[in-house]
């Protein structure tokens, strides 16, 4: 399935509550031969306003990480687990996810990137069936055939400067590890 055919079908999806609260769903968005995929949670407001992922505060954080690393925002897809918002930007729910699961896979069957970069823990959790962002991050863990990456959500490290730091320093491994 091609990326924009998943687009279309998530912009019309209907298959949970989330449809009845959203402004726009969210697609994810980027580069279809992209090398790296990252995975945050949900849409917030910003995301909900303009339909496109990662355009608000945690978005600009993400942007600065990978640039300092050498990463044009151009070169990567960006997605969520949950395309629509959840109401005051609750984390979503179990049967949220599961609604919205055939998306992502789909869309990572479609861009089959070197490696999966997941944002916190809710992504974590719904990708990999863990959590512990804290104990896990900055490690490559293969699943599948599938190579992961795990660091915090850019949410997280906007008002703490040391996750801030330990966050731009594993978007920079991640960098190496995409430019072996
Ligand atoms: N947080 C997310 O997890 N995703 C977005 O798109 C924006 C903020």
């Amino acid at each position: 399935m091609k990326v924009e055919d998943i687009k279309q079908r998530v912009e019309t999806c209907t298959k949970c509550d989330l449809c009845k609260t959203r402004t726009n769903a969210v697609p994810g968005k980027g580069d279809s031969n992209a090398r790296i995929i990252f995975i945050g949670e949900a849409p917030g407001r910003k995301e909900d306003e303009k339909g496109e992922p990662f355009v608000g505060a945690a978005g600009k954080k993400l942007e600065n990480a990978l640039a300092k690393s050498g990463i044009s925002r151009q070169s990567i897809y960006i997605t969520n687990v949950v395309k629509c918002r959840p109401p005051n930007n609750r984390v979503p729910t179990e049967s949220e996810r599961e609604s919205c699961r055939q998306f992502l896979f789909e869309e990572i069957d479609a861009i089959n990137p070197d490696i999966i970069c997941v944002l916190g823990n809710t992504a974590s959790n719904s990708v990999l069936g863990q959590g512990e962002i804290t104990k896990n991050r900055g490690k490559i863990i293969e699943k599948n055939g599938k190579k992961y990456f795990l660091t915090f959500h850019p949410a997280a490290v906007i008002y703490n400067q040391e996750l801030a730091r330990t966050f731009e320093s594993d978007i920079s491994t991640l960098a190496k590890i995409i430019q072996k």
